[in-house]
């Protein structure tokens, strides 16, 4: 059997996830351009063992290689599933079949969870509430319910002794490189990314589980992505932060066009904002991950949707756009669209059913006709002057 480096994060505390270079979708929605990690955590108490957490399939032998290479012929007592997504739950049938005798920990409809994607049996369920302790001899781990980060079922461990603190998603970040975060310089750009396509539709829940670990006295924060958090303020104060909705004075467009009219109109918004001081990010939706458009949705003031009618309806990769600032939920104020049409147009009316779901307030809208003429580009310099006049106000 091949020998891993499996590194110890506090004695007793062993990393035993994997390291996935090679993917480069998640959720069949966000790129991963540089691959992702399932983190797994092998807690080894003196009276017990607890696993945190397993891999995405695929990785399980890798899982139960490391997991062997750490307890011989020690048995496995649990196995803690913070949260039943595959990447971290779809382990649990490789992990139970080599050890059949291990109990599953999780919350009640995480409970449900396991045994519903999962197979689990009913008599090795466990059911943890907020609060319960689990003694493991030497080391207690103790359960934090935090619901809806980003599914119903979602908790965090919490090693006392140790003063470790494992988190599954919830301060996680996409990539397979590294082991902790004060040794990657892109910690934060990274971690808004993972921050706005998965947790950003959850801030309220977020700052509720913030609030929870508050007076935790922690060490080392350990995600289910990405790299393991020792040093915490930088993390904790930008999840607050994200969380609480800060936003910078920033404004973020996004836009998709056939023929050029409804471009020319998003880079003069763009010239036109920067000339007024505003900090701007555009993107042509077509050629952007979906995550960096995420990323500056976490902090934007006013979002700018650029997209023209095609078929009587807006171009679809613009309602594309349009839906995801309605699931994801920015905490964005404004709006304002940028659109052309060449006969009877039909765009403005689809965005408006979009948009007029969500709480940004529409500061204006351009619906041309055809090119962007200097009479439609000075228009735009004017809407542009009203969102920065909100934007200030
Ligand atoms: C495939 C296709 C379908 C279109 N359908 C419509 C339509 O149903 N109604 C309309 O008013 N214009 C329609 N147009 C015209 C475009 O909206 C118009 O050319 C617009 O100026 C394109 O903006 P753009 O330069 O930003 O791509 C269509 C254009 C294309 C290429
Ligand atoms: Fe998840
Ligand atoms: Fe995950």
């Amino acid at each position: 059997m091949q020998r891993y480096w499996i590194p110890e994060l506090k004695p007793g505390i062993h990393f035993v996830g994997s390291r996935d270079w090679d993917r480069r979708m998640f959720d069949a929605l966000v790129p991963l351009p540089e691959g992702t990690s399932y983190n797994a955590y092998l807690v080894v108490g003196s009276e017990a063992v607890a696993l945190v957490d397993t891999v995405n399939p695929g990785f399980e032998p890798e899982l139960l290689d490391k997991v062997h290479q750490i307890l011989g012929d020690r048995p496995l007592d649990y196995i803690v599933m913070n949260h039943a997504e595959p990447d971290h739950a779809g382990g649990i049938p490789a992990v139970r079949k080599r050890y059949p005798d291990a109990q599953v920990l999780a919350t009640r409809r995480g409970a449900d969870m396991a045994g519903l994607y999962f197979g689990v049996p009913e008599d090795a369920r466990q059911v943890v509430s907020d609060g319960d302790n689990l003694n493991l001899g030497d080391k207690t781990l103790r359960f934090i319910e935090a619901p809806m980060l980003h599914w119903p079922e979602t908790m965090f461990t919490y090693v006392e002794e140790d003063r470790v603190l494992l988190t599954c998603d919830f301060f996680g970040s996409h990539t397979a490189a590294g082991l902790f975060s004060d040794e990657d310089d892109d910690l934060i750009p990274r971690m808004q990314r993972y921050f706005g396509e998965i947790m950003m539709p959850y801030r309220r829940m977020g700052a509720r589980a913030l609030g929870k670990i508050n007076d935790l006295d922690i060490d080392i924060i350990g995600p289910s992505h990405g790299p393991v958090h020792r040093e915490i303020e930088p993390v904790l104060s930008r999840y607050q932060s994200w969380t609480r909705g800060d936003m910078a004075n920033k404004v973020l467009i996004a836009y998709v066009s056939m023929w050029g009219s409804t471009r020319a109109m998003a880079h003069q918004m763009a010239q036109s904002l920067g000339d007024l001081g505003v900090e701007v990010r555009l993107y042509d939706i077509l050629t952007t991950d979906t995550a960096e458009i995420a990323r500056d949705l976490v902090d934007a003031k006013a979002i700018v949707l650029g997209a023209p009618t095609v078929l009587a309806g807006m171009h679809p990769v613009g309602v594309n756009a349009a839906n995801l600032v309605r699931a994801l939920r920015p905490p964005a104020s404004y709006a304002a669209v940028l659109s052309s049409h060449g006969w009877s147009g039909g765009a403005m009316k689809q965005v408006e059913e979009v948009l007029g779901a969500t709480d940004l307030e529409m500061v204006g809208y351009l619906d041309i006709q055809g090119p962007a003429t200097a009479e439609v580009l000075a228009q735009v310099d004017e809407l542009a002057e009203k969102i920065a006049e909100r934007l200030s106000g």
